[in-house]
């Protein structure tokens, strides 16, 4: 029979008879979306009637949206990914570790305070927070954390625990903690890495980028010899194009690699470039947009709920 997957239209030629009775669900070998059988019903738990944010029983979800790679959809994503699971009913704080500070422009806020008077104590967490929509607030990031990298340096002791320590006392307000981080690797990003147990890696299909998954894997790796809670969970391709067939090249090769942390595809979209002028995420900018559809799918992911935000 012919599949054709619903999410990149792409067709797959598969001989019923190997498939085994009791599998329910076909990978998409090009974009890793993941989609029923014909004729195979799953048995999904009876929707809610009202959304009960999941709670871990040690506090919230900490995902870090990183990656060395500049320009790869971290700071669309995680933005993205933290407005939409406040839009499902989830408590989100989002923390930009970026100097650019792009989290606040995206999300057209403008803090007065964020992660470095955080750190600093200069300013309480009620005060260094911003409320950026009904269930999101912001840690906003900016010049200012440069300081923040100059006293994690002087630090003789425990320098990478700067950060988990300043978010401890709020964390458990929230039901995720999305943490956007900067290009590069630098003392922020190790304490990111530090504080995080489940990373989230761009991966843009436009370019030739396998190699900086390869290295930056290396340096999860290493930390992880010091902190085993953190691992790489999810692997997002990004800017996808089908009609370009080295996305479709890299894709398979990152499949075929780590197929079971891929995850559905983020399309390239135009609007998801122009939504941040407006200081919106892409629900509220374009929500009948791909880029949108994508971003729903990830937040359902990423939550493990394939109800939230029909
Ligand atoms: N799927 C997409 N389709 C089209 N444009 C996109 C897509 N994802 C992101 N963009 C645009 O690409 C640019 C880079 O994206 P973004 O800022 O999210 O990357 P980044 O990895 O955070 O970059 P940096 O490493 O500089 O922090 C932005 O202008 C953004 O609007
Ligand atoms: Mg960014």
């Amino acid at each position: 029979m012919v599949l054709t997957c619903p999410h990149c239209q792409k067709q797959h030629n598969i001989d019923e008879n190997l498939i085994p009775p009791n599998i329910k669900k076909a990978r998409c070998k090009y974009c890793g979306n993941q989609f029923l059988l014909p004729g195979r019903q799953e048995t999904v738990p009876a929707a809610p009637t009202t959304i009960q944010p999941v709670k871990a029983p040690k506090g919230p979800r900490r995902i870090a949206v990183s990656i060395s790679k500049g320009g790869v959809g971290k700071t669309t994503t995680a933005v993205n990914l933290a407005a939409g699971l406040s839009f499902a009913g989830f408590k989100v704080l989002l923390v930009d570790t970026d100097t650019q500070g792009q989290d606040s422009f995206m999300l057209g806020v403008k803090p007065k305070a964020g992660l470095t008077e955080l750190v600093t104590e200069e300013l309480s967490a009620e005060e260094a927070v911003t409320q950026a929509r009904e269930r999101l607030w912001l840690l906003a990031g900016g010049k200012s954390l440069a300081g923040i990298k100059r006293l994690i340096d002087r630090k003789d002791f425990g320098g990478e625990l700067t950060l988990a320590e300043a978010l401890k006392p709020i964390e458990d307000q929230y039901d995720y903690i999305i943490v956007d981080t900067s290009p590069g690797w630098d003392p922020l990003t190790v304490n990111v890495l530090f504080y995080a147990n489940e990373v989230l890696t761009p991966v843009s299909l436009e370019v030739m980028t396998l190699q900086g998954l390869l290295e930056f894997l290396k340096s999860i790796a290493a930390i992880q010899k010091h902190r085993k809670e953190v691992s790489l969970r999810y692997i997002l391709p990004t800017f996808m194009d089908k009609r370009v067939k080295q996305s479709m090249g890299i894709l398979e090769k990152i499949e075929e690699l780590y197929g079971q942390l891929l995850c559905p595809a983020i399309r390239y979209n135009v609007r998801l470039s122009e939504a941040p002028a407006y200081g919106q995420t892409i629900f509220e900018f374009a929500p009948g947009s791909p880029g949108a559809e994508d971003y729903r799918e990830l937040v359902r992911k990423v939550a493990g709920n394939p109800k939230l935000l029909r």
